[in-house]
C-alpha cells in the first residue's frame, strides 16, 4: 500500500512540478557521445563464473518477469547431471542400478534464481527437445513442441515468487508435430503463430481463432527447403514488423506475411553470399532497435553467419567448412529493399544475437567450422563481437574479451535485467558427455559483463530506476499513454538520454524468438532534488508495435545503461 502511495505521489509530483520542466534532450551539449564507443583493449568486458553445474544443458533459455531464467534441455538424453531425491510423484529416487537409470529421477529443466545464483528443479511431461516459446500478455510463457510425444505439446510456466511454480501441460495439442519451429506473439488477442518445423511445411495459432481450425500450408517453406542439407531452413527468423506483418526468413529468402488474412504481402530479395542461415547451418537474426523518432515506422532487420553450402554434407564426413562472415541488414518497411552486406571479423555460426540495453548488437557463442547438430561443427568462437548499428561501414564490429569455454551447439545466451548478458550449455552429443569426445557437455553458467557496466562508467549510470504507473492503474500502462519513470543521477543528465524497453525473448539454437528493443519518447523531465529525476515517457502507440506484455526499461545516460525495471504494457 504505502508503495503505491509513494508511486501515485511521485506520479502527481510530476504533473504539479511543472515550473521545473525541462527538455528531455539538449541541454548538456558537448558531451562525447558513446555512439562513438570505441572498445579500447581494457574495454572488452569481463567474463564471470556463476555455477558449475546447471544440473541441465542450457539448450533453452528464457528469463521471466519474476528474475527467474527458466532452462531446459531434453528428456531424452539420459541421467542428467541434476539427481533428484524424490521423483516427482515422490517415489524415492534410491541407489539402486535400476533408480540411478531411471530417467525419473533426474531433472532435465531448473530455474534459475538470479539474485541468489542457485537452481531448483522443475518437472516436464513431455520431451521439449529443440522446441519454441514465447510469453504471454500476463508474463505467463507458452511452450510449445518437442520430441517424440511432446512434438504436439502445449505447456505454460505462470512465474510465481514463492519458487512453488511448475510447467502445466494442456490437455490440448497443436495441429502438426513442431520439432524445430519457432514463435512470434501477435498483436491481436495474445495469439501466438507457430511456424515450420522439420517435415512441417505449415503455420498454426495458439490459441486458435476458431474451435476446428487446424494449420495452414505455407508455400515458402517448401520451396525453401533444402532436402540434401538437413532442411537449412528449419528454426525460422521471425521478426513483427511495425504494421502487424510478420516478416519471415528461411534458409536465404524472406517474406512479409500477412497473419490476421493468410496472406503473402511481399517478397524480399534474396539475401547475397552463397550459404544457408537457417538450422542445421545456424546463422542468427535480430530486429534493430524500433525508434520514437520515425514513430517506429522503420523496421530493420540483420542476420549473421551461418554456413557456407554443403556444410551439412562435409560435416557428416567429418570435414568442418569454414562459416560464413557476412552479416545482411535489410530495411523490411517502405518500398526499397535491399540487403546491405558487411562482414563480421570471422566466420561464425550457432551464434547467439542480442540486443543490449544501449541498442549494440551483441554476436556471442558458436563456432568458426562445420554446422549445427550433433557433433557438426569444430573451432569455437570465443570472442563475442559488438556491433554498433550507427556507426560508419567498416567500423561497426569489436571484438571482446575471450571466453575459456567452448558454447558449440546447444548452447544459448540471455540478457539479464543488470545488464548482464548469462552464458550456458553446449552439448553436441546426445546423452551427457564429458570424456573422450571433441566438445563435452558443458554445465558451467557464466556471465559476460559488458564494458558498460565498467567502473569508469559508474558516475554516468542511472541508479534506483522506479516505473510510476498512474494512480489506480499500477497493472499496467495503455498504449499510447504515459507514465512516470523516476531515476537518480549524481550529475545532470547528458545530452544522450534514453528510455529503452525490451522484450525478453526465448532462446535456443542461436535464435532469440521475441526479442525486440524499443526506444520510447520522453516527454518532459522534472527534478526533485537530490539528484532525484523523474520523466514522463510515452508508451508504444499499439501493439502492432509492441504486443502487451512485460518489458525491461532501461535508462540509458551517455550510453551507460541503468539496471532495468519491468513495465507492463497492456491493450486500450
Ligand atoms: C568451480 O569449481 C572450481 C574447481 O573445483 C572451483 O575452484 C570454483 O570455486 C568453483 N566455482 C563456483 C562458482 O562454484
Ligand atoms: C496467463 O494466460 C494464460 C493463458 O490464457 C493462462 O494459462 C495463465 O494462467 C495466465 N497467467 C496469469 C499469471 O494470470
Ligand atoms: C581450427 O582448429 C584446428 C585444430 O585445433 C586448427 O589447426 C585450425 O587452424 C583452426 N581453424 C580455424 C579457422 O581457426
Ligand atoms: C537507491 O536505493 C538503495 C536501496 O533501496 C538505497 O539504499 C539508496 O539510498 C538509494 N539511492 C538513492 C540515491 O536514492
Amino acid at each position: 500500500m504505502a508503495a503505491q502511495e509513494h508511486h501515485s505521489l511521485a506520479f502527481k509530483s510530476l504533473i504539479i512540478a511543472a515550473f521545473f520542466l525541462f527538455h528531455c534532450v539538449g541541454f548538456i551539449s558537448g558531451i562525447v557521445a558513446t555512439t562513438e564507443l570505441q572498445i579500447s583493449q581494457q574495454n572488452r568486458g569481463q567474463w564471470l563464473l556463476l555455477l558449475n553445474n546447471t544440473g541441465v544443458v542450457g539448450m533453452h533459455m528464457a528469463l521471466t518477469h519474476r528474475n527467474t531464467v527458466l532452462m531446459f534441455d531434453q528428456t531424452g538424453s539420459g541421467p542428467s547431471a541434476y539427481r533428484l531425491r524424490h521423483r516427482f510423484n515422490g517415489r524415492r529416487c534410491t541407489g539402486s542400478r535400476d533408480d540411478l537409470q531411471d530417467p525419473s529421477c533426474y531433472a532435465h529443466s531448473v530455474e534459475y534464481d538470479i539474485s541468489s545464483n542457485t537452481i531448483r528443479p522443475l518437472r516436464l511431461y513431455t520431451d521439449p527437445w529443440c522446441s519454441s516459446g514465447s510469453f504471454l500478455s500476463n508474463g505467463t510463457l507458452l511452450q510449445v513442441g518437442g520430441y517424440g510425444r511432446g512434438s504436439r505439446s502445449i505447456r505454460y510456466f505462470r512465474p510465481c515468487g514463492d519458487r512453488l511454480c511448475d510447467w502445466r501441460q494442456s490437455r490440448g495439442l497443436l495441429t502438426h508435430d513442431r520439432w524445430y519451429a519457432s514463435n512470434q506473439l501477435l498483436p491481436d488477442n495474445d495469439r501466438v503463430i507457430v511456424v515450420g518445423g522439420r517435415r512441417a511445411f505449415t503455420y498454426e495459432f495458439v490459441p486458435k481463432r476458431s474451435p476446428h481450425e487446424g494449420a495452414f500450408d505455407l508455400p515458402f517453406l517448401h520451396r525453401t527447403y533444402d532436402r540434401n542439407a538437413g532442411g537449412n531452413n528449419l528454426y525460422p527468423f521471425l521478426h513483427l514488423s511495425s504494421d502487424g506483418n510478420l516478416f519471415i526468413f528461411a534458409n536465404r529468402d524472406s517474406i512479409l506475411f500477412n497473419p490476421r488474412h493468410n496472406r503473402v504481402v511481399k517478397t524480399y530479395p534474396r539475401i547475397p553470399k552463397v550459404g544457408a542461415r537457417n538450422y542445421p547451418s545456424s546463422g542468427s537474426s535480430v530486429i534493430l532497435p524500433l525508434d520514437y523518432k520515425n514513430k517506429f515506422q522503420k523496421v530493420e532487420v540483420m542476420v549473421c553467419g551461418g554456413s557456407t553450402l554443403g556444410a551439412f554434407r562435409a560435416a557428416n564426413e567429418g570435414r568442418f567448412l569454414k562459416g560464413l562472415s557476412s552479416c545482411g541488414r535489410m530495411v523490411i518497411t517502405g518500398n526499397k529493399h535491399k540487403w546491405n552486406m558487411e562482414n563480421m571479423p570471422g566466420p561464425r555460426l550457432l551464434n547467439n544475437m542480442l540486443v543490449l540495453p544501449t541498442g549494440h548488437v551483441l554476436i556471442i557463442n558458436g563456432a568458426k567450422r562445420g554446422c549445427a547438430g550433433w557433433n557438426n561443427a569444430r573451432n569455437a568462437s570465443l570472442q563475442p563481437y559488438l556491433y554498433t548499428p550507427h556507426q560508419k561501414l567498416g567500423r561497426r564490429f569489436s571484438v571482446l574479451k575471450a571466453t575459456r569455454i567452448p558454447r558449440m551447439y546447444h548452447s544459448s545466451a540471455i540478457l539479464l535485467p543488470d545488464g548482464r548478458v548469462l552464458v550456458a550449455g553446449s552439448n553436441p552429443n546426445n546423452r551427457y558427455t564429458f570424456r573422450n569426445v571433441a566438445y563435452p557437455t558443458e554445465l558451467r553458467l557464466q556471465a559476460f559483463v559488458p564494458h558498460y557496466m565498467d567502473r569508469q562508467y559508474h558516475h554516468y549510470r542511472p541508479q534506483n530506476v522506479t516505473i510510476n504507473y498512474a494512480p489506480g492503474k499500477n497493472y499496467g500502462v495503455k498504449h499510447g499513454e504515459e507514465f512516470g519513470v523516476g531515476f537518480w543521477l549524481d550529475r545532470k543528465p547528458s545530452k544522450d538520454l534514453e528510455f529503452n524497453v525490451y522484450a525478453p525473448p526465448f532462446t535456443t539454437h542461436s535464435i532469440s524468438m521475441n526479442q525486440r528493443m524499443l526506444k520510447l519518447r520522453c516527454r518532459t523531465m522534472v527534478t526533485a532534488g537530490g539528484g532525484r529525476i523523474n520523466a514522463l515517457v510515452e508508451a508504444p502507440p499499439s501493439p502492432d508495435v509492441a504486443p502487451s506484455g512485460y518489458y525491461m526499461l532501461t535508462v540509458v545516460n551517455n550510453g551507460t545503461p541503468s539496471s532495468s525495471q519491468w513495465v507492463r504494457f497492456i491493450d486500450a
